[in-house]
């Protein structure tokens, strides 16, 4: 399973990718802003310090307008991963962006639906959110539990990266389910 860092902390990033066990980093625009750095400059910075899959967020709320900037962020680096979220523009984004091997993160799914939906469309990676389903009194690991399945029997090749991952437990629970990724913040990461 790889572990990639839920982080937009350059100092952070530095310091644990220097464990060797980081293999890739999400970032989404509310942690780019607290960042303090321009967006471009930030992907820029982090694609030096890991070699995986860096995922950068568009912000487009149309197809077009995340094309253009799913365009516009691949050629930062070579592992620039567009995340586009699981909206019906997003999904179409997705096709067009996975149709030209630009690898993409589909954002946001909260359903087996979504994420079938997305892996049709070419989706690199499904980013169920496990916090923020058990926020609101649903079972975040068991829709984990239900993408790796569901995947695995049609062979599909997306692969589950679980997200909003809150403590070590998650990160347990996704291993043992078979989740190909956790993406962590750097507490968790210090905590397991
Ligand atoms: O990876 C998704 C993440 O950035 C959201 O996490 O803890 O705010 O639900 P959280």
């Amino acid at each position: 399973m790889m572990i990639f860092l839920d982080s937009a902390d350059i100092n952070e990033i530095e310091e644990l990718a220097a464990t060797g066990l980081i293999d890739g980093v999400t970032t989404n625009p509310s942690l780019a802003a607290a960042s303090g750095m321009s967006f471009q400059e930030l992907i820029t910075q982090i694609t030096k310090l890991v070699s995986g899959p860096v995922s950068a967020e568009v912000t487009g709320l149309d197809a077009a307008t995340m094309i253009t900037q799913g365009r516009k962020l691949a050629k930062i680096a070579n592992n620039v991963t567009v995340k586009v979220p699981l909206t019906f523009e997003g999904l179409k984004a997705c096709k067009a962006l996975s149709n030209e091997d630009i690898l993409v993160n589909v954002t946001l799914c909260f359903s087996l639906n979504q994420a079938l939906l997305a892996a049709k469309a070419g989706a690199t990676f499904i980013s169920p959110f496990v916090g923020r389903l058990d926020d609101c009194g649903a079972d975040g690991m068991q829709l984990i539990e239900d993408i790796v399945n569901v995947y695995e029997k049609h062979e599909f090749e997306t692969l589950v990266l679980a997200a909003s991952i809150r403590h070590p437990q998650h990160v347990y629970e996704a291993a043992r389910i078979g989740a190909d990724v956790v993406t962590i913040p750097g507490k968790v990461f210090r905590q397991l």
